[in-house]
């Protein structure tokens, strides 16, 4: 794992040329529109985006009418969400998940994690995933996205998909499994696949 580049550096070495960022899309995730299609969440519901990359999610969230708060360890990305879009009502932050803010706990009604987790060494997975949790407020969700693995395949190299083991960390920490859908990620001997999961903190 130690040959992996660092965050910081692929910011640093994309520069202004968001092609030279792998995950860029420059488009809210498709499996969280289709799930907030389905499931609209209410005006002003509080929002948290987790390592939110670029922005797109967070702006998605931002659009459907809730307080977003989003963060992302690396500047260089926070910049790039503030510079594509001056003016957002998104609350864009510097911040590292293994160390989020003391009033953020339990405080929002949606937690948006896309591609974080598997981005993290299997090793601090179960740690992000119980701070992530920590976040989502009595009552509120978190939605988990990214690519998956089962428990017995090797994860190889990053991004390393989610296990059923990984999963399991966000109902260790105290939410109940509400949603699953696993699909393919594409036609062919390919082992990977594509998981969403949605967890819920029982209300209080
Ligand atoms: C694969 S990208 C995914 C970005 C975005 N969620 C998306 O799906 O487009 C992983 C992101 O996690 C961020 N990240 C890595 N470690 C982090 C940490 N400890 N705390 C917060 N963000 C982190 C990276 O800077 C990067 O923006």
């Amino acid at each position: 794992m130690a040959d992996e580049l660092t965050f910081e550096t692929i910011y640093a070495q994309a520069g202004d040329d968001l092609a030279g960022i792998p995950w860029a899309s420059l488009a809210p995730m498709p499996a969280l529109v289709q799930w907030l299609d389905g499931q609209p969440p209410v005006t002003g519901a509080r929002a948290l985006v987790v390592a939110c990359g670029l922005g797109d999610d967070a702006e998605e969230v931002s659009r459907r009418g809730c307080r977003v708060t989003a963060f992302d360890l690396v500047p260089a990305a926070i910049a790039h969400c503030r510079a594509r879009f001056p003016g957002s009502a998104v609350d864009y932050r510097v911040a590292d998940v293994f160390r989020l803010p003391d009033d953020w706990r339990r405080a929002f009604d949606l937690v948006v994690e896309i591609r974080t987790l598997q981005s993290l060494p299997v090793s601090e997975r179960a740690t992000a995933a119980a701070s992530i949790a920590g976040m989502v407020a009595p009552g509120g969700r978190v939605f988990v996205h990214g690519l998956g693995r089962r428990d017995d395949d090797p994860p190889g190299r990053r991004p390393w998909p989610l296990s059923p083991h990984d999963l399991r960390a966000f109902t260790s920490a105290g939410l109940t499994d509400t949603e699953l859908a696993v699909q393919p990620r594409s036609p062919g001997p390919d082992e990977r696949h594509v998981v969403t999961a949605v967890y819920t903190r029982p209300a209080l």
